[in-house]
């Protein structure tokens, strides 16, 4: 293999940045701050949360150069090897010309408190070069990571719609010199493992797939990052120490998925958003849940596979995978094994992952004909919030209307995402009445009990549990089920 590089190359606005001197647990944020004195990406929350440090992050991924807005105070410097950074100071012109995006936000009065405002504008500029002419329901799910306290969404929301009408993003300056970056980007990945610091200071940027598994089998120690949806959050508020990092997020490898005789494979570093629309046509319901997890800038970062190997009882991804009998493939350095996703989960924060070992994809089977499939995401708040419970239910019936198959799983009601083994007991070989599902709500304490904490009560879980069945009924036999965005799958 070549040499170790020692240094991470990105492309910072117009310029080419290369950094010998990095810390595992640097994040874009402080650097651009504190480093470049680049003031216009502000730190709100510095936890993924308020979308105040929303940079844009252009990356060569499995369909050439994308830019996606991510999360300034959660993305680790060493993630950004071979990447394009655009700050809000790079939107104006030479002249001082506003850009489109920026003149909306003025002239319909979207820059309120103006601290929030920068993150705003990055998120609409990536919208802006997506789509022309974002319907509102479009401009919302753009806008459900960055967060405004003090006004308002409308006038923002007038910007959002207008900003076609002050120009064409075929004109925009990452657009028109997309070939010439694309070029450097490649020429900056140029293969080699970068290596950085020692110790307490030590990060590594594998350069494939198998590099990245003699790594992790020669540091067995070593933490994993991947979107650093997770990871960030242990450095920013547990001040917890990283090192050595093994920043995983370039590996192309990982970001595979495919089909094949009805089973997804999911490469492990797939993110949210890149899987989205795969995911979505053919598990329409996965897509919905997808919707809801975070805001736009932590789908673009956070990962199917992070989701998994985190382990918390939370996790949205882990429930709807087990109800939909998903497995795991683990490999530590050439040894691979496959094993039923709800075995990976053993205890609280223990997962069935040995030193050294890491996950490469899941496995889903897609929900054959007749099937019936759902999952119940249950939050304070509809957008960007973490589960205080969520069901998944996958059931195939008998032509005598009794249930033939079931699988449920929850998120929010145990220690580890966990199968509702009780209550499918009762529902198997039952007819799909009311009068089953009754009895089968019965259940649920054999199954759960679940803790308050500041997300739910027990008692409003172990509720919120046995009622997600009845909707999962109500909607499944045809009576008028509540409103909501999630409505079950049927395979014709
Ligand atoms: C604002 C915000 C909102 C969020 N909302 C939601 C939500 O609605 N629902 C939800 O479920 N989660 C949510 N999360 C949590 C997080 O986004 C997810 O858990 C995400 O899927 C984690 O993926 P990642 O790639 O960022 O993982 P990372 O943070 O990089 O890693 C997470 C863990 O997995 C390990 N890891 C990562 N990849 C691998 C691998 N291939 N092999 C072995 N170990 C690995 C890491 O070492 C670490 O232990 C939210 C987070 C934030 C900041
Ligand atoms: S500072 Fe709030 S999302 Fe980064
Ligand atoms: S405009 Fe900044 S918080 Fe409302």
């Amino acid at each position: 293999m070549a040499e170790a590089r020692h240094e991470i190359r990105f492309l910072l606005n117009g310029e080419d940045v290369a950094l010998r001197d990095v810390k595992p647990d640097a994040t874009l944020l402080d650097w651009l701050r504190l480093h470049r004195s680049l003031k216009g990406t502000k730190e709100g929350c510095a936890e993924g949360d308020c979308g105040a440090c929303t940079v844009l992050v252009g990356r060569l991924g499995m369909d050439g150069l994308v830019y996606e807005g991510v999360n300034a105070c959660i993305r680790f410097l060493g993630s950004l090897d071979g990447c394009h950074i655009v700050t809000i100071e790079h939107l104006a012109g030479a002249d001082g010309t506003l850009h489109p995006v920026q003149q909306a936000m003025v002239d319909f009065h979207g820059s309120q408190c103006g601290f929030c405002t920068p993150g705003f504008i990055m998120s609409l500029y990536a919208l802006w070069m997506r789509e022309a002419k974002p319907s509102d329901k479009t401009i919302e799910t753009a806008l459900q990571g960055n967060l405004c306290r003090c006004t308002g969404y409308e006038p923002i929301m007038k910007a959002a719609r207008a900003v076609s009408s002050y120009g064409a993003a075929g004109s925009d300056p990452l657009v028109v010199e997309r070939a010439a970056v694309t070029a450097r980007l490649q020429e900056l990945r140029d293969g080699r493992r970068v290596e950085i610091g020692e110790g307490s200071e030590r990060l590594i940027v594998p350069a494939s797939l198998d590099d990245f598994a003699a790594v992790l089998e020669a540091e067995p120690k070593a933490t994993v990052v991947a979107g650093s949806t997770d990871v960030g959050l242990w450095v920013t508020k547990q001040m917890r120490a990283i090192a050595p990092a093994v920043f995983i997020c370039g590996l192309t490898e990982l970001q595979q998925i495919s089909e094949e005789d009805g089973v997804i494979t999911i490469g492990a570093g797939v993110s949210y958003t890149d899987g989205r629309d795969f995911l979505a046509s053919r598990i329409p319901a996965f897509g919905r849940l997808i919707d809801r997890i975070g805001g736009g800038q932590v789908r673009n970062m956070g990962t199917i596979g992070g989701n998994i190997a985190n382990g918390s009882p939370i996790g949205d991804t882990p429930p709807p995978l087990i109800a939909l009998d998903a497995r795991l493939t683990l490999r530590k350095g050439n040894e691979r094994r496959t094993i039923a996703l709800e075995d990976f989960f053993i205890a609280y924060g223990k997962q069935d992952r040995q030193p050294g070992e890491f996950v490469e994809a899941v496995h889903v089977p897609v929900p054959a004909s007749g099937e019936k499939f759902a999952v119940y995401k249950i939050t304070k708040r509809r957008d960007e919030d973490i589960t205080a419970t969520l069901g998944a239910f996958r059931m195939t019936l008998a032509a005598d209307g009794t249930v033939a198959d079931v699988r449920i799983a929850y998120g929010g009601m145990a220690a580890t995402p966990k199968r509702a083994r009780a209550v499918e007991a009762v529902l198997i070989g039952a007819p799909w009445t009311e009068k089953t599902v009754e009895a089968a709500m019965a259940a649920y304490a054999e199954d759960f009990s679940p803790l308050t904490d500041m997300r739910a009560s027990a008692a409003y879980r172990a509720l919120a549990a046995k009622n997600l069945l009845l909707r999962f009924y109500l909607e499944t036999s045809g009576a008028s089920g509540p409103v909501g965005v999630s409505r079950y799958d049927e395979v014709a």
